[in-house]
């Protein structure tokens, strides 16, 4: 579900008309709908009432302030993955036991900050983790929560760049180390075993590698309860993926129906940590047509953004609709073509489509580049020079820049030249 459709062959975001907002503010241009980010994150807590988790959206997918407000107020946690996300957080108001860490190099600074902010708990990725946190709390006379990352070794079935939960990937633990540390870890004063955390891997479309993974975890959780380990969190990740191209990716209750027996029968509380759910249709990408360029084999489609706006195509070769804000009487299906949708990055990765068919497109038209609400922006970079775009949120009628296009002035003012140079 989401907000971006077609009035009278406009394209329209809740109720504002998107080549308004490409005039207005120029693209390329981030826009974002306020009620598909809450009807997500509502839908998602609807379909596990009856477990009534802990949503930690996950800060990764998309970090703007705005965002990470409009869904603290709603109720929801966040998953962070670094001291800069620990600083949003709670500039976006999160309160400090709503906060869960992953991440497998958390630098001493990091769990410093986090465990004198008493963050609900850090999800521990290996031994020597573990360890610096508890000589780090023992230093601050503090006594920090711990959840163990398992690495349940199981096939999401998504894009190998986000896969995370098999025995080849870096994130977690195995079981067999995961019970040796447990065991071993009742030495260590300055550390509370909170529960244990799973995330598998992201854009997952069925719920049968979930099941697999949970189902490993409730066995652990009996094996560690048989062994005195008593737990009170299992954090499963994020992970669930949403439409992009013609995936029929199960929806909130699906999962739920699917999950929530073997959730219940583990007893304890649930945390998911859903990033991409929450964002990514939520969003779109605005870019204007530069120029159209035939060559002998192809015909390009020159935009203004570029892979440093959205590297998800030319990272995971990932599929994202793009279609145009007007749509005119002479784009019709009929008189569609095939073309490469590019930007004008000096790389020739720099692409957002290749071989599509699209209507008809002209010059300085404008089209919309779907499903970009996570890790669009987030993962956006300077590159070649590139000020790095605006991000407006649209609420019904309104329209509020959440954070304002950058400027020449800022691509320069972390630089210095020596006086040698001078
Ligand atoms: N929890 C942990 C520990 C994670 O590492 C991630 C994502 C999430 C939760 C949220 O996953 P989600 O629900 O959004 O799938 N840049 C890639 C996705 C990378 C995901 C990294 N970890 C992409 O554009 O497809």
């Amino acid at each position: 579900m989401h907000e971006f459709k077609y009035v009278n062959n406009h394209l329209y975001c809740e109720k504002v008309k998107l080549e308004d907002l490409a005039r207005r503010f120029g693209t390329p241009l981030y826009v974002y709908s306020y009620h598909t980010l809450i009807d997500h994150f509502i839908k998602l807590q609807t379909a596990f009432r009856q477990i009534e988790p802990l949503i930690c959206y996950s800060v990764k997918a998309n970090s703007n302030l705005a965002i990470l407000k409009a869904l603290v107020d709603k109720g929801a946690g966040l998953d962070i993955v670094s001291g800069g996300e620990l600083f949003r957080a709670l500039e976006a108001g999160c309160p400090a036991d709503k906060i869960v860490y992953a991440s497998v190099g958390k630098t001493d600074r990091e769990i410093e900050e986090a465990v004198r902010k008493k963050i609900l708990f850090f999800n521990v990725e290996s031994g020597g983790e573990l360890e610096n946190i508890n000589r780090i709390s023992k230093r601050l006379n503090r006594v920090s929560g711990v959840a163990i990352r398992i690495n349940p070794d199981v096939e999401p079935k998504t894009h190998k760049y986000i896969t995370t939960g098999k025995l080849t990937n870096k994130f977690g633990i195995d079981f067999k180390s995961a019970e040796r540390i447990l065991l071993l870890c009742k030495r260590l004063t300055n550390i509370r075993i909170s529960g244990l955390h799973i995330h598998i891997g992201s854009q997952i479309t069925e719920s049968s590698p979930y099941v697999s993974a949970i189902t490993k975890m409730v066995d652990f959780i009996q094996r560690l309860r048989r062994k005195g380990v008593d737990l009170e969190y299992l954090n499963i990740g994020g992970g669930l993926g949403i439409v992009y191209d013609r995936e029929t990716p199960q929806t909130a209750a699906r999962f739920a129906a699917r999950i929530l027996p073997l959730l219940k029968e583990t007893g304890l509380k649930i945390i998911l940590e859903p990033g991409r759910f929450i964002a990514g249709n939520a969003g779109v990408l605005l870019t204007k047509v530069l120029y159209i360029k035939p060559t002998p084999k192809n015909k390009f489609v020159i935009v203004d953004a570029g892979m440093n706006d959205l590297i998800r195509p030319a990272l995971y070769d990932a599929y994202h609709q793009i279609i145009p804000l007007k749509v005119s009487k002479y784009q019709s299906i009929k008189v569609s073509e095939k073309v490469d949708i590019v930007g004008p990055i000096c790389e020739s990765a720099d692409f957002f489509a290749k071989d599509r068919r699209l209507p008809k497109i002209k010059e300085a038209d404008f089209l919309a580049i779907m499903g970009a609400g996570a890790y669009g922006f987030s993962m956006s970079s300077n590159y070649n020079s590139r000020l790095k775009a605006e991000e407006v949120l649209v609420v019904k009628d309104r329209v509020f820049t959440i954070r304002k296009r950058e400027t020449r002035r800022d691509l320069i003012s972390k630089e210095t030249i020596p006086a040698f140079l001078l």
